[in-house]
């Protein structure tokens, strides 16, 4: 089931944080990104496994679940939910996290460009449904870091 954060979340989403990023958040750093976005997290038997921030132009800023519950489409709903409301979707991803490409790449996102160490020591790879094309470089908003 998808649904809206809740504070009380905070627990489970930090620990699946952790385990999904080289520079996890800080619940500081949630709690900065989330002011004006969509947070929804993927609760399976009551438990949160998953979760997505973006704002209101798709523009995802941290997706990750739970790697006990990876390859169960986790991923792919709640994608699919932001991009059912925004039509568009657009993503920064580090170059060598090849999983999450082919993850982007089977929903259908296309690789537009490439922002030169995003990442101070890695580049990223913007990737993108829909309206956002190679000539829309407009996302400025600070981001996932991963
Ligand atoms: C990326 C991530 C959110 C995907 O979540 P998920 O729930 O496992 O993804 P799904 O089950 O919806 O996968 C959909 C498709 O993506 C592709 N995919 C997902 N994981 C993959 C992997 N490890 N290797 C290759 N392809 C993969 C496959 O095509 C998959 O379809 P299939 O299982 O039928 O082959 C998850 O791997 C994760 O949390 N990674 C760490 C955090 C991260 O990198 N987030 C992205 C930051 S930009």
């Amino acid at each position: 089931m998808i649904r809206e954060f809740k504070p009380r979340d905070f627990k489970k989403i930090l620990q699946i944080e952790k385990t999904s990023f080289r520079d996890p958040w800080s619940k500081w750093e949630f709690l900065y990104h989330c002011r004006h976005s969509n947070f929804l997290v993927y609760e399976v038997d009551g438990e949160v496994v998953g979760y997505i921030i973006s704002n209101s132009n798709g523009h995802i800023s941290n997706i990750a679940v739970d790697p006990e519950y990876r390859r169960n489409k986790i991923g792919t709903k709640l994608v699919q939910e932001i991009v059912g409301k925004t039509k568009n979707a657009l993503v920064e991803v580090r170059k060598s996290n090849k999983v999450a490409q082919e993850f982007y790449k089977s929903l259908r996102f296309r690789e537009m460009y490439f922002i030169p160490r995003y990442y101070g020591n890695e580049d990223a790879l913007v990737m993108a449904l829909s309206n956002f094309d190679k000539n829309n470089k407009k996302s400025n908003y600070k981001h996932r870091k991963d």
